[in-house]
């Protein structure tokens, strides 16, 4: 058994292109699905999960995250003032008591490998976990990241969340051959990023969320750039194979690709057919909009 992984990493710094022109402004992070930013799921899953040092890898123009985080005393007194207690509970809670939050600023985006090499100051020779907040993971049960500590407690060597795609979609992640997969769990043979569906190993895809051991941080310091030109994390991770243990684990949930259009809609479509409050009028909503679209058979 190792010790509590107290660091969670979110490597932020990313241009978010893809939702421009939204994040001209907007940091892609900070995008809702219902009433919460992406950044506040992957917060709570972490908090969950038993972090207490959450380790924010930003750029010098994503403001928001940083002010979302902070105290909003002004807020807060006037819905002190106003009686709006519930909305107050919301606002304190983002961050609660004992946990802290730590800002680090990656100059350039020189990649998620970088992006994660810039929190070792923070994060020191500690395991630690990674979460990437635009991979909004939903469970009915434990999350994600602890069901991942919780493995990582048993065998202590690092752990890498996978899931099945198609076979036409391996060229937009990192793809594992295993061995010794159960179904749940097996250690990783080999990773290679953004492979052809023709040189794809497995269609076991690598999504948002690890569990590092701090080697990773040695590795990544001598990593060049990669794929796109950027110093990659998959890279780093492919070195570490042969120096210790590193398992693909297939979580229990739903991740959803909020980084894409169709991603944050089908979360949002999910969280608001989920939702205690407004779960009816979501279902009334969407059949409405159907039938005047004049949609009678979705398959
Ligand atoms: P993405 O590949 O999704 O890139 O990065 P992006 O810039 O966020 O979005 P697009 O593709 O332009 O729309 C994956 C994760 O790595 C972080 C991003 O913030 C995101 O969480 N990242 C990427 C960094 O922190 N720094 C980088 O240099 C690159």
């Amino acid at each position: 058994m190792r010790a509590r992984i107290r660091h969670a990493v979110f490597p932020v710094a990313g241009l978010g292109t893809r939702f421009l022109p939204a994040t001209k402004t907007v940091p892609k992070e900070m995008l809702p699905v219902i009433d919460r930013p992406l950044i506040q799921y992957a917060v709570d899953e972490a908090i969950e999960a038993g972090c207490d040092t959450l380790v924010f890898v930003t750029n010098r123009y994503k403001h928001a995250i940083a002010d979302y985080f902070d105290k909003a005393y002004e807020l807060e007194h006037k819905l002190e003032r106003a009686g709006k207690h519930e909305q107050l509970a919301l606002v304190r809670k983002i961050l609660p008591d004992g946990v802290r939050a730590v800002f680090v600023t990656q100059a350039e985006a020189l990649g998620l490998g970088h992006a994660v090499l810039c929190a070792k100051p923070i994060v020191g020779d500690n395991p630690f976990a990674v979460l990437l907040p635009d991979d909004l993971i939903w469970s009915s049960g434990d999350g994600a990241l602890k069901q991942m500590v919780d493995r990582a407690g048993q065998t202590g060597g690092s752990v890498i969340a996978v899931q099945d795609v198609p076979r036409d979609q391996t060229s937009s992640y990192g793809i594992v051959a295993t061995e010794g997969f159960d179904g749940r769990a097996g250690r990783i043979r080999e990773i290679v990023e953004k492979p052809s569906p023709e040189d794809a190993p497995s269609t076991l895809a690598v999504v948002g969320r690890y569990v590092l051991n701090p080697a990773i941080f040695d590795l990544l310091e001598h990593t060049g750039r990669g794929a796109g030109g950027e110093i990659q994390l998959t890279d780093a991770i492919a070195q570490l194979l042969s120096r210790e243990t590193v398992e693909a684990f297939r979580f229990r949930g739903t991740r959803f690709d909020c980084g894409t259009h169709i991603g944050l809609v089908e979360a949002t479509i999910r969280y608001a057919l989920d939702h205690e409050v407004i779960s009816d009028a979501a279902r009334q909503v969407m059949q409405s909009a159907l039938d005047e679209l004049g949609v009678e058979d979705l398959k």
